[in-house]
């Protein structure tokens, strides 16, 4: 039987550079999927997972990100007093119990790995889950929680993978199959974005991992890697040379890479027409703008 995993750390210490003018003043991971955050879908996706503490890897600038955790007595008045019931829920859906959050500063943005290893105190010597709040996925079962069930099973490290184009490989952690059973692969190697030509499979690490303490301590003594950035996955890929095992969890959900433009429109689009809400107008919206641009071309 495995230790349970109850802590979750999000590192959302990077620059968001490739939403900049924006991400100027409005931290990434406050952008908005319709309506919600992006960091509410990956706290809901985290207490589904059973997570009762959460570690956030902040850094200057990110203070909205703070305050979003925060009661909002005023506007909870407010609402109360019209009789706003539904509004006041979808509110109340945001709080969190005192002292479920803490905040780590990274000083500096030094890459992945090094924003986990700056949260190693909090994490102390259990299994932790790493989400990054960019990486949205949609589905049934939440990524996080599909992992902790078959972790349940595994031990050892376990990342969230994916098929890519081999084309796209470079963008990605790619893993080296050792054996391939299913939604579950055993892993003998990992190698952080790798030449197309140089990937050992298509198989990519996506922004959800459960981690032992074991590569806290790699991460300790891991130097820069791919990009000039200390990477988790080089720390990750250490444990297999250390004789442990890895494994990547080819989970079921649509993933968007909300960190990139492209992603981020396309999320926006999916999440827009899952509405029950939104989901019938905006469909039709959309059906007669790409027809007229059509019949304009
Ligand atoms: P990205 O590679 O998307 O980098 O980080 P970024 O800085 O957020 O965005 P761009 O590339 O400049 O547009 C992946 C995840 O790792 C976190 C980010 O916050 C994001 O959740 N991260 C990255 C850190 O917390 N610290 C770092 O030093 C680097």
């Amino acid at each position: 039987m495995q230790k349970k995993v109850t802590k979750a750390i999000f590192p959302v210490a990077g620059l968001g550079t490739r939403f900049l003018p924006a991400t100027k003043s409005v931290p990434k991971e406050i952008m908005t999927l319709v309506d919600r955050p992006l960091i509410q879908y990956a706290i809901d996706e985290a207490r589904e997972a059973g997570i009762k503490e959460f570690i956030f890897v902040t850094a200057r600038g990110k203070g909205a990100l703070e305050d979003y955790f925060d009661r909002a007595p005023q506007l909870e008045q407010e609402l109360k007093s019209k009789n706003k019931t539904e509004l006041l829920d979808v509110l109340k859906s945001t709080y969190m119990d005192s002292g479920a959050i803490a905040y780590i500063r990274q000083h500096q943005a030094l890459g992945l790995g090094h924003a986990v290893r700056c949260a190693h105190r909090l994490v102390a010597n259990e299994p932790f889950a790493v989400i990054l709040p960019d990486d949205v996925i949609a589905s049934e079962t939440g990524c996080l929680k599909q992992m902790v069930d078959a972790y349940a099973e595994t031990g050892g490290c376990m990342v969230a993978a994916m098929e890519v184009a081999q084309a796209d490989t470079s963008a990605y952690g790619v893993l080296d199959v050792k054996e391939d059973i299913g939604s579950l692969v055993s892993v003998r190697g990992m190698v952080e974005k790798p030449s197309a030509n140089e990937a050992p499979s298509n198989l990519a690490v996506i922004g959800r991992y459960i981690l032992t303490p074991d590569v806290l301590k790699n991460l300790r003594k891991q130097t820069a890697g791919a990009a000039g950035e200390i990477q988790l996955t080089d720390s990750i890929a250490a444990e297999i040379d250390q004789g442990r095992e890895i494994y990547g969890y080819r989970f079921a959900g649509q993933r968007y890479d909300c960190g990139s433009k492209m992603g981020f429109l396309q999320a926006t689009v999916a999440f827009g027409l899952a509405r029950d809400d939104l989901g019938d107008e905006f469909r039709v919206y959309l059906e007669e703008m790409v027809a007229s641009r059509k019949a304009a071309q």
